[in-house]
């Protein structure tokens, strides 16, 4: 039987698109969207089916319905250290803390704990996709994918690899992480759920010999697989990439075949122009995560210089780095790193330097555009733009129905864009009253928890 519902319906059709239908209608049958729009009678007036059939859902004037939200960088067990170490650096911070914890994965109770609580929490904040990093362990690795598969999240999944520059006690060997992928590739694909993928992972060049990641790459390539990996994040890591690579760190992966269209490099907080423009002729994209980079000291991403340069652009909240599983707080960082740029950059403060946009023409990313980078872009930067991220005929329902309600009792009633501008700025999970992937509704019980 379809569900209609009725009311305020929001999305973005590209970075500087949004749009949407206050009194509008979007219809959903089998987990898929068969309308959407504005002229409700005219849309049932062409349907074959009885109108009387229709499950009909009215939406209040304080709620809508959002493209679910896309947090395309995130550890999964990093859940377990979350909020610890952020006055580090990331060098630092991975060996006090990141890599004694996921060395820990290699129980399969310990994993199952966390990665049920991660999921939990990352479908109540409303993730409807994700990209996971899990860790080096194969078993693990699995018991996060049927995790997600179980609660009904869209994601994928990578196997972390590293051989080398890691500590001894987490640490695999270029056979291990090589045929561990392929493992883990083989083992997803026989969960046959069309929710959840595998994807490539290496965890950074620094942590993978030349040799592994063009193994990778070829991994990747004879698969069709997705491929996630870090770049350009802190400066010290990128002396050291480019101390042992001897070329840039986008060369470095370039070379093992490891950048795609089907690739997704995280943070790019420094990346060189020439780095730019082989990510972009590659069709790779990047993952703003700006509450990390902020945490971990690594910088400030100037997310509109990637957009200028046509690069996609997708969110990450990359926890543990980041301190919330939201992808909400998330979006709030990215404005507020924007407006702080603008605010150096008129000050003349230079130094953060766009090759081709002069330091006066600087435009402040707006909360439209954030929440773009939140939901299409993010689809768009794991080539799933044509089932998810927005709302169209034929794509699948990923969604979230919000209702600003609960925040306070607004005096008057709030413009559609009002609406999500509240949402945004002062929203948290509260807000969010019901989660759909692929038009099954996955949100546990609410709780009233500091995200
Ligand atoms: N670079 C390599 N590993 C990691 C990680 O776990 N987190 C972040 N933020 N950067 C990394
Ligand atoms: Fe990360």
């Amino acid at each position: 039987m379809p569900t209609v519902y009725r009311g305020t319906i929001l999305h973005t059709k590209s970075f500087n698109e949004f749009e949407s239908f206050e009194k509008g209608f979007l219809a959903v049958d089998n987990g898929k969207i068969i309308g959407v729009g504005s002229n409700y009678d005219q849309w049932l007036a062409k349907q074959k089916f009885d109108a009387t059939t229709l499950k009909v859902v009215q939406l209040t004037d304080c709620q809508f319905l959002s493209p679910g939200f896309c947090d395309a960088h995130i550890h999964a067990p990093q859940y377990a250290q979350y909020g610890l170490g952020m006055n580090m650096p990331l060098l630092d911070w991975l060996n006090t803390y990141t890599f004694p914890l996921e060395a820990k994965f290699e129980d399969p109770e310990f994993a199952t704990q966390v990665y049920k609580s991660v999921v939990e929490a990352t479908l109540r904040c409303g993730t409807t996709l994700a990209s996971y990093f899990a860790t080096n362990n194969l078993e693990s690795t699995l018991i996060l994918a049927e995790e997600v598969a179980r609660q009904g999240q869209r994601a994928l999944i990578g196997k972390v690899c590293s051989n080398c520059n890691s500590p001894d006690y987490y640490v695999e060997t270029t056979d291990e992480a090589v045929a561990g992928t392929e493992q883990f590739i083989a083992a997803v694909r026989k969960l046959n759920n069309p929710l959840v993928l595998p994807i490539v992972t290496p965890r950074f060049a620094l942590s993978c010999s030349k040799e592994l990641l063009a193994q990778l790459g070829n991994i990747a390539y004879r698969h069709d697989a997705h491929i996630q990996s870090h770049i350009s994040e802190n400066i010290q890591e990128i002396q050291v990439v480019k101390d042992i690579f001897k070329k840039s760190y986008a060369e470095a992966y370039d070379d093992a075949g490891l950048l795609t269209s089907k690739t997704i490099m995280a943070h790019a907080v420094h990346l060189e122009d020439s780095e730019m423009a082989l990510l972009r002729a590659r069709g790779t994209a990047v993952i703003h995560c700006p509450t990390s980079n902020t945490n971990l000291n690594s910088g400030i991403c100037d997310v509109q210089r990637l957009v200028n340069n046509g690069l996609t652009v997708g969110l990450g909240t990359d926890v543990a780095g980041g301190n919330s599983v939201s992808i909400l707080p998330c979006i709030l960082r990215a404005l507020e790193i924007s407006k702080h740029l603008d605010f150096f950059k008129k000050q003349n403060i230079r130094g953060t330097g766009s090759a081709n946009i002069p330091d006066e023409y600087y435009q402040q990313l707006t909360y439209k555009q954030a929440f773009y980078l939140a939901t299409l872009g993010g689809a768009k930067a794991l080539s799933l733009d044509h089932i998810t991220g927005s709302f169209a005929v034929g794509k699948d329902f990923d969604a979230l129905l919000v209702d600003v309600s609960v925040m306070e009792m607004p005096h008057r009633k709030l413009s559609v864009d009002e609406l999500l501008e509240k949402f945004i700025y002062t929203g948290d999970d509260r807000n969010i009253i019901g989660v759909y992937v692929a038009g099954k509704r996955v949100k546990r019980a609410t709780r009233c928890q500091p995200q």
